[in-house]
């Protein structure tokens, strides 16, 4: 009786997490355009929470969430004590926008490109963290760049940047950036085993010239 009550609980659980990842979407947008999703699954949720942690809550100032695909890093920044007004997800895809309009109406879902964030964002507005599960290695490089100018530009009066990738050793994209790396974590739980890192914008220097992408 109490191993089906344990069953019956884990299956509703798988089922509200299949609900929410909607892996029909994913997948779908997978098929259409591999290197903007550049991921063979979503992000898990332990991958998400280490994302979330890294956010400071009790400061001021936007968080912008980059790429947030079917929302599990959206759920983990709200977990973590986001406040939704201070959220904003920026998607490229239309499905996705949707699903995440849908299964978070209070908060701003922005169709747009992360290339043009400036654009995108209200002006003036002090922008505190930027947590991004974009593909940099796998978009093309001139959109890379354009993305991690973006950074510099909004993030100089103190914000800090969070990005994960798969390469667990140095990705390319970063002899493009001129940050501090301040943390760097590996979750090991997650398809595959990505690494989190944290990167500060004030009294920059540039990171040293990498290794290539996978
Ligand atoms: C690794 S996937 C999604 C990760 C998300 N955390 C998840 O688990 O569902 C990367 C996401 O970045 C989005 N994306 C790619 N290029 C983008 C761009 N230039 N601007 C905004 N979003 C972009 C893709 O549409 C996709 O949703």
């Amino acid at each position: 009786m109490m191993l089906r009550g344990i069953s019956l609980g884990r299956a509703r659980r798988v089922s509200e997490y299949l609900k929410n990842i909607a892996p029909g979407v994913f997948f779908q947008e997978l098929y259409n355009r591999p290197g903007a999703i550049g991921a063979i699954c979503p992000s898990s949720r332990y991958l998400a929470r280490q994302m979330a942690r890294q956010v400071p809550v009790s400061d001021d100032g936007l968080i912008i969430e980059l790429g947030g695909g079917t929302g599990v890093i959206t759920r983990a920044l709200l977990d973590h004590g986001v406040a939704p007004d201070r959220l904003k997800v920026v998607e490229f895809s239309s499905p996705f926008v949707q699903r995440l309009r849908q299964r978070f109406p209070h908060i701003d879902v922005i169709h747009g490109n992360a290339a043009d964030l400036s654009l995108l964002l209200p002006p003036g507005m002090k922008i505190r963290a930027i947590v991004s599960s974009l593909p940099l290695c796998s978009l093309p490089e001139p959109i890379t760049r354009a993305i991690l100018q973006q950074w510099q530009l909004l993030l100089q009066d103190g914000g800090v940047a969070i990005q994960f990738t798969y390469n667990l050793r140095l990705p390319k994209w970063r002899a493009h950036l001129k940050a501090r790396q301040t943390e760097s974590k590996v979750v090991w739980a997650n398809l595959p085993p990505a690494n989190i890192t944290t990167f500060s914008f004030t009294q920059a220097k540039l990171t040293h010239p990498s290794h290539e992408c996978p």
